[in-house]
């Protein structure tokens, strides 16, 4: 067998690694986009064992000077990987020895790629997650727009998908807006927790240098530095946190895609969704189907299945470092790389969205949706809810065994139910006075949703400049 280049543990074994454990044990494939941020932290790591004199000023700036170039490298493309690179941090170790020689061997002092990986995901999620919620407000805005732009819009709400009463279309995107304001503000949690410094932790003990810890805290812009370095080195919880906020993010799209999926539907028929956010038939020449809600319905299994991956990983895990604990990237950054794709398809397709008005109205007006309304204005003559809901209830039924609606019914007609009926019932019979009476905090009342729109415009933009 031809002689392979020695890794860097390679001193205690006996022989070379099989083939296939190499191939089995990489992670590199799905590590390497660490490697800005791995070099980051080589570089805090350096800096703080100049700091701690462990490293002489010359061979600190050596090792920095050549983890640039290294990352140059790997910026323009130009790195040339090799079969054994084990994952990033080996990688980049390796050509920082080749391009500045033996001094590169010194960069990894006092460090262990455990430490080192724990560090490295933080750095990373730190960014992804900035990135996430700027995907997030955009959506947000998107919805908002579109909420504005269809702000007289009524349709049926549903309980059970049974009509049951009249909103705006408006306070039914908003409604989303909401949920998309609560997952921001848990990626935000959960970024709260994990901005904290492992580095120093070693492979599990800590380390036999006087480095500040704080300092490589500071330098890498980290409130603070983990406490304990077992902990440090083996909780991965804050990736669980992490693909858990997304799990919600894909479970409020994976219900606006039901949504709408049912409503491009020619049952519903309250939304044609554009041509360019849907797909044809191979065989069916009539067939325009919405295969991208259906895609992020589908792919909303594939985030919750990362999120019990990476529980079922962790759960039997003696402290500290397993190698075990490589397996959770790949879950992480496919959670992320999933939510990243859905939001920004989302974010172009509801751009576009345009609602069939007429339709939705139609919708509105049937179904009997206006009995609460009539069984409220008996409760405003003094008749107890209770008598008036079953007083309602049997003028429902009068309705539906005669095929009428409730707002076909003559004054008369009403009376013969309940003496309390006078004619300005039948003006109370409107779908838009039944949505202006919700009128109180968190109802779908015009007035209401008008202010939702202009809280959150400003909202969103506040936070659009913030980011
Ligand atoms: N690639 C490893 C991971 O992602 C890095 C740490 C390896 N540590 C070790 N002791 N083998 O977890």
């Amino acid at each position: 067998m031809a002689k392979r280049r020695q890794k860097a543990w390679a001193g205690r074994f006996k022989e070379p690694t099989n083939r296939l454990v190499e191939i089995f044990t990489a992670s590199l494939a799905v590590d390497r986009r660490l490697y800005a941020h791995d070099i980051m932290g080589s570089v805090a790591h350096c800096k703080t064992l100049v700091r701690a004199k462990v490293l002489s000023a010359k061979d600190g700036a050596a090792i920095i000077r050549g983890l640039g170039n290294v990352k140059a490298e790997l910026d323009k493309g130009r790195f040339r990987f090799k079969a054994q690179d084990e994952d990033i941090h080996m990688a980049i170790e390796r050509r920082l020895t080749e391009l500045i020689g033996p001094v590169g061997g010194k960069v990894h002092t006092g460090r262990s790629r455990n430490d080192q990986v724990a560090l490295d995901i933080r750095l990373y999620l730190r960014d992804a997650l900035a990135d996430l919620a700027r995907a997030v407000v955009s959506f947000q805005r998107t919805l908002v727009e579109q909420a504005h732009a269809h702000r007289d819009v009524v349709m049926p709400g549903y309980t059970h998908l049974q009509r049951a009463q009249p909103v705006l279309f408006a306070h039914h995107l908003l409604a989303y807006v909401e949920m998309f304001e609560r997952d921001k503000g848990r990626l935000h949690d959960a970024l709260a927790r994990l901005n904290v410094m492992p580095l120093g932790s070693g492979a599990l003990a800590g380390n036999n240098y006087p480095v500040d810890r704080h300092y490589t805290a500071q330098l890498l812009d980290f409130p603070t530095v983990t406490q304990n370095s077992l902990d440090g080195v083996s909780d991965r919880d804050f990736v669980v946190e992490v693909v858990a906020a997304l799990s919600l993010v894909m479970m409020h799209l994976s219900r606006l895609s039901e949504e709408l999926i049912l409503w491009s539907s020619q049952e519903f028929q309250f939304v044609d969704l554009p041509d360019a956010f849907c797909t044809g038939s191979s065989m069916m020449p009539q067939k325009k189907n919405p295969d991208v809600p259906e895609l992020v319905r589908g792919k909303t299994g594939r985030v919750y299945g990362h999120l019990i991956g990476l529980l079922t990983t962790l759960k039997g895990l003696p402290l500290s470092y397993n190698r075990d604990l490589q397996e959770d990237k790949e879950a992480l950054f496919d959670a992320l790389d999933t939510v990243t794709s859905s939001l920004e398809v989302y974010t172009a397709m509801i751009a576009r969205l345009k609602m069939n008005r007429s339709r939705l109205r139609q919708a509105a007006e049937q179904g009997g949706m206006l009995a609460t309304e009539l069984a409220d204005y008996l409760v405003l003559k003094g008749v107890p809810f209770r008598e008036a809901h079953e007083t309602i209830g049997r003028l429902v039924r009068f309705g539906v065994d005669n095929g009428r609606e409730l707002t076909q019914l003559s004054l008369n007609e009403l009376r013969s139910f309940s003496a309390h009926f006078d004619a300005d019932a039948l003006t109370m019979l409107t779908v838009d006075a039944a949505i202006d009476r919700k009128a109180l905090v968190g109802g779908t009342a015009r007035k209401r949703v008008a202010q939702g729109l202009t809280t959150w415009t400003q909202r969103l933009a506040a936070h659009a400049k913030r980011a």
